[in-house]
């Protein structure tokens, strides 16, 4: 019968040894699984982060066909003068993205080149004046001919062509 306690004392300090292995072991771990939960807030924070302009840029690309914009069907654009085209374009800045609204002249006399409306002197939006069959910006008297060249005013270069394809028959730019 003693022997026997003793026999069964053994073991049990065996079994605490082992239960106590187990217990660092389970500490030792610890660390780690709070090391992974961090990791893993930290990543889904980021990711959360970065995807808006990931997607922004996507949806940008997606919406504007790569970024081609459509004019109008190549037949349709016809005559002697400029004729202007409203486009929507999405912009990203930053996180943040918006559309705008950007005017752009389609000239049919000129192979369907296609003119930026904005001014290069300060920025200007200019208009075809049809008296005279030239391109004005109202804000310093700079004026273009119906090509764009620049004619006149603090202008010193000339109006902006724009990158234009035909796709399916329609007239498409990038701006
Ligand atoms: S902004 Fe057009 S002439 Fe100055």
């Amino acid at each position: 019968m003693l022997f026997g306690d003793a026999k069964s004392s053994a073991r049990s300090v065996e079994e605490i040894e082992v239960i106590e292995k187990d217990r660092r072991r389970f500490l030792s771990l610890i660390p780690l699984a709070v090391f992974g939960v961090i990791a893993a807030s930290v990543g889904g924070a980021a990711k959360k982060f970065l995807e808006p302009a990931a997607a922004a840029a996507e949806s940008t690309e997606a919406a504007a066909g790569g970024g081609w914009l459509s004019l109008g069907m190549v037949k349709e654009l016809t005559g002697d003068d400029p004729i202007e085209r409203v486009v929507a374009v999405e912009r990203n800045a930053g996180w943040t993205k918006s559309i705008e609204d950007a005017t752009v002249f389609v000239l049919p006399k000129h192979d369907n080149k296609v003119l930026s409306s904005v001014c290069p002197h300060e920025g200007c939006p200019v208009v075809w004046d049809a008296e005279t069959k030239n391109f004005l910006c109202p804000c310093h008297d700079s004026y273009f001919s119906d090509c764009g060249s620049k004619l006149s005013g603090p202008s010193t270069t000339d109006l902006t062509e724009l990158e234009t394809r035909v796709a399916d028959g329609e007239l498409q730019v990038k701006v």
